[in-house]
């Protein structure tokens, strides 16, 4: 495994790989788990890739200072993860290689990034989406894999390789858990032991979800209801938002049918968490925990 700060080096090591071996990016922002490591699972099944993993805190996408402040870094750590995990190189820039200069330039989709955590983390998709574009342009990827976790960012990232016809296939990888259901994220560690039960209840609700659908409920607004309900019995009482909506582009639904996600967003001991599941429904059939695409 090499580790690579520069794009120079990256690209003069990527030359003599081009067309003959894809190059397949996962682009983090350290602070590496499980769920990373499904990614770089991901990104291995393609045939004779070379996985280029890519650490970066990208201060663009934070809206708050306090949590971009508080974003955990262990370089070595991330790099002894990679080591173990079948990382072929790690591209960690610092941000006078990402950010040279003042960024003028900005990548921004529209529409999709107006609900859920676009209307909690305004520029957040904004920061995401041009640092996004930005590795393209440094790594220039055959195939980028994206956790579904942040279903709303993975959607938002194919939508704009799609747009400005970025040759790039994106792919997904599966939500990680903990055993008692907790989706992986760099932001658990930061929960502490009571916290920690209380954000076991996302998942509940995700999976109560499930149930209702089963049993034949197809109005999202009383899923919606329950949901919240739910949380608030577990005292999560934090809510941002916990939405259902199409899985295909997030727009409202009046009636479930299809594919469709529930999302959720709460505080818990100041620590925001987001969640998801997707829903596969037609006629009386229901699927549960789908891939998003
Ligand atoms: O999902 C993340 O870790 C970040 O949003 C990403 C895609 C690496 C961009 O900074």
């Amino acid at each position: 495994m090499q580790t690579l700060t520069t794009i120079a080096e990256l690209r003069e090591r990527l030359a003599p790989l081009r067309g003959r071996r894809p190059v397949v990016l996962v682009p983090t922002m350290g602070a590496l788990h499980d769920g990373h490591r499904a990614c770089v699972d991901r990104a291995r099944d393609v045939e004779g890739g070379v996985v280029v993993l890519s650490i970066f805190v990208n201060p663009l996408q934070f809206d708050d200072a306090s949590d971009l402040g508080a974003y955990p870094r262990d370089l070595e750590a991330d790099l002894a993860a990679c080591e173990s995990w079948g990382v072929d190189i790690v591209f960690a820039p610092g941000g006078e290689v990402m950010y040279p200069e003042p960024q003028a330039t900005f990548v921004e989709v529209t529409d999709l990034t107006t609900p859920l955590e676009g209307r909690h983390r305004p520029g957040h998709f904004r920061g995401v989406t041009t640092v996004v574009a930005k590795l393209f342009g440094a790594v220039s990827p055959d195939v980028a894999v994206f956790g579904q976790k942040d279903a709303q960012q993975a959607l938002v990232v194919r939508r704009m390789v799609r747009q400005l016809n970025m040759p790039i296939d994106i792919r997904l990888a599966p939500t990680v858990r903990e055993s008692d259901g907790l989706a992986m994220s760099s932001r658990n560690a930061r929960l502490g032991p009571d916290g920690r039960a209380r954000a076991a209840a996302i998942v509940e609700a995700l999976r109560e979800a499930g149930e209702r659908l089963r049993s034949g409920e197809r109005d999202p607004r009383r899923i919606e209801r329950a949901v919240h309900s739910l949380l608030e019995a577990r005292g999560v009482r934090s809510l941002d938002y916990a939405e259902m909506r199409s899985a295909a582009d997030l727009s409202p639904l009046e009636r479930i049918e299809g594919r469709v996600i529930l999302a959720v967003a709460a505080r818990i001991a100041s620590v925001r968490l987001i969640d998801n599941m997707v829903y596969e429904v037609a006629g009386k059939s229901v699927t549960v925990d789908m891939a998003l695409f």
